[in-house]
């Protein structure tokens, strides 16, 4: 709604309660104009914040919303336009899901954009930071579940000579991550496919490095897609995984309940467990956790 707008419904909405309450109008239209006025220097104040730290200043969002713009195909009054799908009551059932929300133009753009600044997002990007040197000297890692292709892209950012592969069930998703892949000039060193994490299309041992970052959730058993990313490890390689914990979406098919849960799935599969981190993020529904953990295959 814009400003105007918003006006003429608070003038409609004051002309009814002046009629019921002829002295209290001074007061509403006063407390009207404070609200906006902290709404305004709130707002002032956290973009400001904002702009100040070097993961969401304004280089790094423009970058982001030209590659959004280019991947999506789409223009920026179509992005601002674009529908998000309104399913969020559906059963939480896996083809439903699929369905009415991975096989939407809109969702790896949704996706996409929680890069600019959404704290969950910008943490998976920094766990991942802080263990690059477990890709070092090792050529080939595998990102399940790879969404719109951010952190796939991060990853090959860091070194020429490391190859991604990957799968995703969304084939939105893959063609999103391969146009991103492109214009980062990173397509030749990617083999990204449509793609189930439960029943992997590649043979035992095959990578250095395994990624599963909030993806297990979103499949009914997180074991069975577990399994399958240690089958596909080599031994003594490295798993990276995010999961969260008491966040019940529509597409969440698995509720973790505590952080421990999480890394008893872990030593169930036999990964050893060498960096657990818990962060709390704070949703208009309440609170969360997201677990962050880096494991070796024992
Ligand atoms: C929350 S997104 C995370 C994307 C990416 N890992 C990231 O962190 O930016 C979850 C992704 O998992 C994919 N996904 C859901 N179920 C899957 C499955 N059974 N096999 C492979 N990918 C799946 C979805 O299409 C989606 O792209």
């Amino acid at each position: 709604m814009y400003y105007s707008e918003f006006e003429t419904a608070f003038e409609a909405r004051l002309q009814t309660h002046t009629d019921v309450y002829p002295c209290a109008v001074e007061y509403h239209r006063a407390r009207f104009d404070q609200t906006i006025q902290y709404l305004l220097s709130s707002i002032l104040e956290q973009t400001e914040d904002l702009i100040q730290r070097p993961e969401t200043n304004w280089t790094h969002t423009e970058e982001i919303v030209s590659d959004i713009l280019y991947c999506g195909d789409i223009t920026i009054k179509q992005l601002f336009s674009l529908e998000i799908p309104n399913q969020l009551t559906a059963d939480r059932d896996f083809e439903a899901v699929k369905t009415k929300l991975y096989e939407t133009k809109y969702y790896p753009i949704s996706e996409h954009l929680n890069y600019i600044s959404f704290p969950p997002a910008l943490e998976r990007k920094a766990f991942i930071r802080k263990h690059l040197d477990c890709f070092k000297g090792k050529s080939r890692f595998c990102d399940l579940g790879f969404g719109p292709g951010v952190l796939t892209a991060f990853i090959l950012q860091q070194n020429t000579s490391w190859q991604a592969t990957g799968v995703d069930v969304s084939q939105h998703c893959l063609q999103h991550a391969q146009r991103l892949l492109r214009k980062k000039g990173m397509l030749g060193r990617s083999e990204l496919s449509v793609g189930d994490v439960r029943t992997l299309p590649y043979p035992d041992d095959t990578f250095d490095v395994v990624i599963a970052i909030e993806v297990l959730e979103h499949i009914p058993d997180p074991e069975t897609g577990l399994s399958e990313a240690m089958r596909v490890l080599k031994p003594g390689g490295y798993a990276i995984t995010a999961l969260p914990v008491q966040l019940p979406l529509m597409m969440h098919l698995y509720d973790f309940d505590t952080p421990d849960e999480v890394l008893a799935l872990y030593k169930k599969v036999g990964l050893e467990v060498i960096d657990f981190e818990t962060k709390e993020f704070q949703r208009q529904t309440g609170a969360f956790v997201d677990t962050f953990a880096l494991s070796i295959k024992s």
